[in-house]
């Protein structure tokens, strides 16, 4: 892990409508390496040494989404949203695209170079074959701030004529948010290997919508799922937020006794972490070799408190399209 005591060298990169200033060390090529600051193409992920070079590589781009298929869409607001605030959208509809790291490999490495930028630890940059990347979008469009309450799926103006006659300014624009890496095949049975949320959007509810869409995905698989380790503590502070709602949930709704494993299926986290996560909540008690789960009134009062406190983007799941990779 000789990458962790490299010194960071990009200080901050521009992506989209935002400028991020870095975290730690990534190991972009040189030149690129030695700048201050990158320009980065939001959509294909290219990076750049001058402001100037990046528009003359937008004003060719065609791609306006991440280079894959869209499985999920979030379902548009009700007129009535509350995030609706004076018209303009501050809870923009969220899309998640499937990334084949083997089919868009230039991507996905240049998704994992950014992403080391915010990563501590070592991962990978460049064997992204054996991946898919999951990447969640914010879409909008041209017309889209200026929308009236309701108005969701608005039409663009298009800043230029679409290079294709499908023609991306009909379709919007997705703005990448954040993204997680699953391996094809585990042998460890991980269902994540890396989880990012770009420092903008943070502490919005989009990690924790990412973690449940790696479950929702375990669960249409038909099995249990465990991030990658190391977590970092970020991580393992969104784990341990994620699991122990889940669980308090299905012992909420189950008012039957409920043994690990019968959690462990319902929710698809692998049994080990539920039990992690009743012991720190210390909900499990051992008797005569045996672990009886006790859910006390007060424990199932503390915890609606909790989550009427969380940022929490449900998904539905009529509007996720995806079978599990073979
Ligand atoms: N300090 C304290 N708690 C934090 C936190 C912070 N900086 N960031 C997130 N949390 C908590 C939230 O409060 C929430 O818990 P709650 O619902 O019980 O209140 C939970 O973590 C998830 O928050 P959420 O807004 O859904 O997560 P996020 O979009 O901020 O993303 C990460 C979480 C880990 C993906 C994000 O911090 C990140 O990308 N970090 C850098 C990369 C990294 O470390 N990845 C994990 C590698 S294992
Ligand atoms: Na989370």
């Amino acid at each position: 892990h000789q990458e962790k005591t490299k010194v960071k060298n990009i200080q901050s990169v521009e992506l989209g409508k935002h400028e991020l200033d870095t975290w730690y060390y990534s190991p972009y090529p040189e030149p690129h390496a030695s700048c201050n600051k990158l320009y980065i193409c939001e959509y294909t992920l290219k990076y750049f040494r001058k402001k100037k070079t990046l528009l003359r590589h937008l004003a060719k781009c065609t791609l306006r989404h991440p280079p894959g298929d869209e499985i999920y869409r979030s379902p548009p607001a009700p007129a009535n949203d509350p995030s609706l605030v004076g018209g303009a959208i501050t809870n923009p509809p969220i899309s998640m695209f499937e990334v084949d790291g083997k089919k868009s490999k230039v991507y996905c490495q240049n998704l994992c170079l950014l992403s080391k930028l915010f990563l501590d630890h070592k991962t990978l940059y460049y064997d992204v074959d054996p991946f898919l990347f999951y990447v969640m979008c914010e879409k909008d469009t041209q017309g889209w701030v200026n929308a009236a309450p309701g108005q969701y799926f608005a039409t663009a103006t298009p800043a230029r004529p679409a290079a294709s006659a499908a023609g991306w300014a009909a379709h919007g624009f997705y703005h990448i948010v954040g993204y997680f890496s699953k391996e094809k095949a585990s042998a460890e049975g991980n269902n994540l290997a890396c989880i990012l949320t770009l420092p903008p959007y943070q502490r919005k509810g989009y990690g924790r919508f990412l973690i449940a869409f790696s479950y929702e995905l375990s669960k249409k698989e038909g099995r249990v799922g465990s991030p990658e380790r190391p977590l970092s503590d970020l991580g393992a502070v969104s784990y341990r937020s994620y699991w122990t709602r889940e669980i308090l949930e299905v012992l909420r709704e189950h008012k039957a006794s409920l043994s690990i494993k019968d959690i462990s299926d319902k929710t698809a986290i692998r049994t080990d972490d539920v039990v992690k996560t009743l012991e720190s909540l210390s909900l499990i008690k051992y008797w005569k070799g045996d672990h009886i789960i006790s859910v006390t009134q007060k424990i199932v009062e503390d915890h609606c408190k909790t989550i009427a406190n969380q940022k929490n983007i449900e998904i539905d799941l009529n509007r996720l399209h995806w079978t599990p990779y073979r």
